[in-house]
C-alpha cells in the first residue's frame, strides 16, 4: 500500500480525476485528494471527500495544527496531479506556493507526475512548453496529453488521457520509482520506435479463423512507456480490442503476412523494433471465399502451411547496424525442456539482439495485468523481473538502450 496525493486543477477533465482516484483505491493505495480552489469549481469537496474517504482542503489555513502544507509531503510515496492546467504547470514550474496543492509540491520528496490537459493553444503556447521542460529537468514526469475532443465543439491536441492510460503510468513509477527519472529525462528523444502487438487471425472463411489469446497489452505497455520517455511510436496492431496509448501512431493488421508488410516497412525507419505480438506460426493451405458448411456427419481436416517468420525477416533485411531488434519468446515448456534453454534456443534460431522471455498458458501473462519476464542477450540471462506490464516495459526498454550505447 503507497499514499498517494492525488493533485487536481481547474479544467474541465477534473471529473475524469474521480476514475483515477478509483482506480488507485482499488489497487489498494491510499489517496488523498488536494484539489485547488479552481477545480473545486468543476468538481465539489463531497465527490472528493466521499469517493477518497478523507479530508479534502485547498487553502494551508485548514488544519493548522497538523501544518498539512509540510506533513503531506514529507510522508508521501506519489504526487499525481490531474489535470494539470497551464496555471498549475505555471505555478509549479516558477515555484509558487499560494495554496496547499503547490505548497505539497514544494514540500514533496517522493516522484511527481503531471498530466496537462487543455486548449491546444495553451498546450503549445511556449510559455506553457517551456514550464513542461522546466518541471521535466527538475525530475517531474509529464505525460502527453491526448489528442481528441476539448471543452465546447474544439478538437486537438491537450485532451487528458483516458484514467485507465494515467493509472498504467502510476502503477510504474510507485513499483519502480528510478522509471520517473527516465521519463523525466526523455532519454528516448529522438528515437524512432516501433512495437507490434495483439494477436494475428489466419483466416478458414470470411468468419472464422485460427487466433491466439494475445491481449496486446504488453505491447501497449511498451508504447506508453516510450512515448513517455519521449520516442516517437509506430504500433503495429492485430486484433486489439484497446484504445491506442496517446501520442503513437497505429497500423490495424489482422494475419500474419499483413503484419509481416507492415513490420518490414515500418522497421525499415526504426531505430528499435519490438515484436511483443503473437503472430500465427500456421495458416490454412488455403482460405475458402465463403463460410465453410457442415456436410453430414463429417469432421472437417485443416491443411495448414508456416507463415512468414517476421523476426527472422527484420533482422535479414536490418541495414542500419545500430538498429536493435527485439523478439518475445512465450513459452510452454514440457517435461524435458527448460523455459532458459528454450528460449537461448530461440534467440540463436532468430538472431536477435535480445529475447524476451515468459512463460504462457494456464492464464500466465495473456490479458494479465502484471507478468515475470527473463530478458536474453548473447551475453546471457538477466532476470527475472516481476511486476505491472508497464514496469516491465521500461526494463525492456533500458535493455535495448544499453545495447544500443554498446553499438
Ligand atoms: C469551463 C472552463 C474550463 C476550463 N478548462 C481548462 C482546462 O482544461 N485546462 C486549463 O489549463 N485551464 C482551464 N480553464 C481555466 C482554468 O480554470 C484557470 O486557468 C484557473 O485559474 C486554473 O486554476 P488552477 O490552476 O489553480 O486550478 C478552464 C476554465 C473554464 C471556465
Amino acid at each position: 500500500m503507497s499514499r498517494v496525493v492525488l493533485g487536481v486543477s481547474g479544467g474541465i477533465a477534473a471529473y475524469k480525476a474521480c476514475e483515477l482516484l478509483r482506480r488507485l483505491q482499488g489497487a489498494g493505495h491510499e489517496v488523498t485528494v488536494v484539489p485547488t480552489a479552481a477545480a473545486l469549481e468543476f468538481v465539489g469537496v463531497a465527490t472528493w471527500a466521499a469517493l477518497s474517504g478523507r479530508p479534502v482542503h485547498t487553502s494551508v489555513f485548514d488544519d493548522v495544527h497538523l501544518v498539512p502544507h509540510v506533513k503531506i509531503g514529507q510522508e508521501i510515496d506519489l504526487v499525481f496531479v490531474a489535470p494539470a492546467t497551464a496555471d498549475l504547470l505555471a505555478r509549479a514550474a516558477s515555484g509558487r506556493a499560494d495554496d496547499l496543492l503547490t505548497n505539497v509540491l514544494l514540500t514533496a520528496h517522493c516522484p511527481i507526475i503531471f498530466a496537462p490537459a487543455m486548449h491546444t493553444e495553451m498546450w503549445l503556447n511556449a510559455a506553457t512548453q517551456a514550464n513542461v521542460r522546466t518541471l521535466r529537468s527538475r525530475g517531474a514526469v509529464v505525460v502527453r496529453p491526448d489528442v481528441g475532443r476539448l471543452t465546447g465543439p474544439d478538437a486537438g491536441v491537450g485532451r487528458l488521457p483516458d484514467p485507465a492510460e494515467l493509472f498504467a503510468v502510476a502503477v510504474a513509477v510507485l513499483e519502480d520509482p528510478s522509471t520517473a527519472a527516465r521519463a523525466a529525462g526523455q532519454d528516448m528523444a529522438g528515437l524512432k520506435v516501433v512495437v507490434s502487438a495483439g494477436g494475428t487471425r489466419e483466416h478458414l472463411d470470411p468468419v472464422r479463423f485460427l487466433g491466439n489469446s494475445s491481449s496486446g497489452l504488453m505491447g501497449w505497455a511498451l508504447a506508453r512507456t516510450a512515448v513517455l520517455r519521449g520516442a516517437e511510436v509506430r504500433l503495429v496492431a492485430a486484433n486489439v480490442g484497446l484504445p491506442a496509448p496517446p501520442g503513437t501512431d497505429v497500423d490495424a493488421v489482422s494475419s500474419t503476412a499483413d503484419m509481416a508488410q507492415t513490420m518490414a516497412v515500418a522497421a525499415k525507419e526504426a531505430d528499435i523494433a519490438i515484436m511483443a505480438a503473437a503472430p500465427a506460426d500456421f495458416t490454412p493451405a488455403s482460405s475458402s471465399q465463403t463460410k465453410i458448411k457442415k456436410s453430414g456427419d463429417g469432421g472437417l481436416e485443416l491443411s495448414l502451411v508456416q507463415t512468414t517468420d517476421i523476426l527472422a525477416g527484420l533482422v535479414a533485411a536490418r541495414t542500419d547496424p545500430r538498429q536493435i531488434l527485439v523478439g518475445f519468446a512465450a513459452e510452454t515448456p514440457g517435461a524435458e525442456e527448460t523455459l532458459l534453454g528454450l528460449g537461448q534456443a530461440k534467440l540463436a534460431r532468430k538472431g536477435c539482439d535480445l529475447l524476451v522471455l515468459n512463460e504462457v498458458g494456464h492464464n500466465l501473462v495473456f490479458g494479465q495485468d502484471d507478468s515475470q519476464i527473463t530478458l536474453l542477450t548473447k551475453q546471457g540471462a538477466i532476470g527475472p523481473f516481476s511486476g505491472s506490464k508497464d514496469t516491465l516495459a521500461h526494463q525492456i526498454w533500458d535493455e535495448a538502450l544499453s545495447l544500443r550505447a554498446r553499438r
